[in-house]
């Protein structure tokens, strides 16, 4: 006899799980199957971003800046180190830890909210009278019906053509997260997001990095004034970007990645690294799935088709996080999530794509919401600047943390803020205003007139609106 719920969530990532939790709070009977195990063949629920993604990613990023900073920084504030060691088995075992802690932490939430977790894969397998059946293959083997089903399987690493991941010399996000040793030599290829936090994590741990990028322009989303930024900052550091590149032949031996291509000039050039990450986007999760089986829609790239709502091409089938279009990011995934769960009940779940935040974690951090200033000249909508450098910000230069400056676009007209870029200490802090200013569709005279704590980074945000009026002062 299978197991009936009104809800049976697919996938336990930031989009599944929360959807899970949304679903039971609102007096819904959930369950929830991921089949994520971790090298001791237990439940990890949490997907990507808890396993090999978002989390892990920023433990390391902490503790390779936190050992940049005792290099290169403490002596400028008189702290004087002797010879510095790096243990990098702690520095993993570390992160590890905090992965476990985040999966456990999924588990309670579970408990705490009446979920049923099953671990294994979950695969649609018919219409039936109560809804729609689902097969669960893992530990135990499961049948399942569910009145509504959300899947949020997520997205895996995209592969070059012709060169699988062994994660020992060809590595995806999971095996960058887990070297062994730091490489004397590190090639990337995609000077995206993965490319420049992984890029930055083992220069600051040693590796002499290398990143290849077939786009011409760095960075081509982001607001220029703030790659240009951006591209600077990272030269200065030492990280090699190549922009405007075409990959040829790559071979590995025992201990040599050998990379050939083509630079931006047209002459042929070779790169020999330890080991390459390739970081050239991701693909959605929709294999084992049983999307032919029920006839459920994806697009040519393999994305399940979904509506505004996150509806499914099938009834009471819905689909949120990396496996639908838009952004691949876990916040993005929270947001579908949480609407699906409230529409399934009844309400009125939304999701504002306009005011979703972007953060790269790099040194300087890269931090924007809504549109950018070569968009809006696109769309040939008249906009008034405002940017203020934190190097005339107090808080920053008593950091030591200086680099970059926040920029806020505005309607020339009504003064609504349509778009705020940062790049500096903490932007990934201070984009959270420009947010919460554009959800109210506020203007910039309304940053303006906030009293800003001081001394802050958050005055930095200030200056800008009263620039956007050009009455920036000096601090
Ligand atoms: P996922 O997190 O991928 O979860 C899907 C889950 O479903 C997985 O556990 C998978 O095993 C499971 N699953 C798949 N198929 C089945 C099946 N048939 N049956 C059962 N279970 C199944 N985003 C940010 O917002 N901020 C960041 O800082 C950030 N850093 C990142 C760093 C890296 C290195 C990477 C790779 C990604 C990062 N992301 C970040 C992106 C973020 O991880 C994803 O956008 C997010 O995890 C998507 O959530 P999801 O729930 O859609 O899918
Ligand atoms: P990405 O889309 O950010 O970057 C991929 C880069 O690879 C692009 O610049 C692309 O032009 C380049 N590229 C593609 N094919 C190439 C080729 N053949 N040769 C050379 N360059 C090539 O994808 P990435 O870095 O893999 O990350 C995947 C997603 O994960 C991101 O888009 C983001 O949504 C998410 N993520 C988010 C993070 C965050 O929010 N801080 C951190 C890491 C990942």
């Amino acid at each position: 006899m299978a197991k009936q719920f009104d809800v049976v969530v697919i996938g336990a990532g930031p989009g599944g799980y929360v959807a899970a939790i949304r679903a039971a709070q609102l007096g819904l009977s959930v369950a929830c199957v991921d089949e994520w195990r971790n090298a001791a063949g237990k439940p990890a629920p949490g997907g990507t971003c808890t396993n090999t993604g978002c989390i892990p990613s920023k433990a390391l990023l902490q503790s390779s800046e936190n050992y940049d900073q005792v290099n290169h920084h403490f002596a400028a504030h008189g702290i004087e180190v002797g010879d510095v060691a790096l243990n990098l088995d702690t520095l993993i075992g570390r992160k590890d830890t905090i992965v476990r802690q985040s999966n456990e932490g999924i588990l309670y939430l579970f408990k705490k909210n009446k979920i049923t977790f099953f671990h294994g894969t979950g695969a649609l397998t018919a219409k039936v009278d109560f809804g729609w059946s689902i097969k669960v293959s893992g530990s135990a083997d499961e049948d399942l019906e569910a009145r509504h089903v959300i899947i949020a399987t997520g997205s895996s690493a995209r592969a070059l053509p012709g060169l699988p991941f062994d994660e020992k010399q060809i590595l995806s996000n999971d095996g960058a997260l887990r070297m062994p040793a730091v490489p004397k030599k590190l090639g990337i290829i995609g000077a995206g997001v993965i490319g420049l936090e992984m890029g930055s994590v083992w220069r600051r741990l040693g590796a002499e990095v290398t990143i290849l990028e077939a786009m011409p322009e760095f960075l081509a989303a982001v607001d220029r004034d703030v790659a240009k930024e951006a591209q600077k900052a990272f030269a200065k550091q030492g990280l090699a970007i190549q922009t405007g590149v075409k990959i040829g032949e790559i071979k590995a031996t025992a201990k040599t990645v050998n990379v050939a291509y083509t630079d931006a000039s047209g002459a042929e050039q070779k790169l020999s690294v330890n080991q390459l990450i390739v970081s050239i986007g991701r693909v959605p999760n929709t294999q084992g799935l049983g999307a032919d089986t029920v006839g459920l829609k994806l697009d040519e790239r393999g994305f399940v088709v979904v509506n505004d709502d996150c509806l499914t091409s099938l009834s009471n089938v819905w689909a949120v996080g990396d496996v639908v279009r838009g952004p691949m990011l876990a916040h993005k995934a929270e947001e579908e999530g949480v609407a699906v769960a409230e529409r399934i009940a009844g309400q009125h779940g939304h999701v504002n794509f306009d005011t979703i935040p972007w953060v790269i974690y790099t040194s300087p951090e890269i931090a924007w919401v809504g549109k950018t200033e070569q968009t809006l000249k696109t769309e040939g909508r008249e906009y008034k600047v405002g940017s203020f450098p934190f190097m005339a910000n107090g808080r920053a230069r008593a950091l030591g943390d200086t680099t970059g400056f926040v920029k806020i676009l505005a309607d020339a007209k009504t003064d609504e803020v349509l778009g705020v870029h940062i790049i500096g200490p903490m932007a990934s802090e201070l984009i959270s205003e420009a947010v919460t200013i554009m959800e109210f569709r506020g203007a910039a005279e309304d940053i303006a007139r906030i009293c800003h704590a001081h001394p802050t980074l958050s005055e930095a945000m200030k200056e800008a609106a009263l620039g956007v009026d050009k009455r920036t002062r000096n601090l």
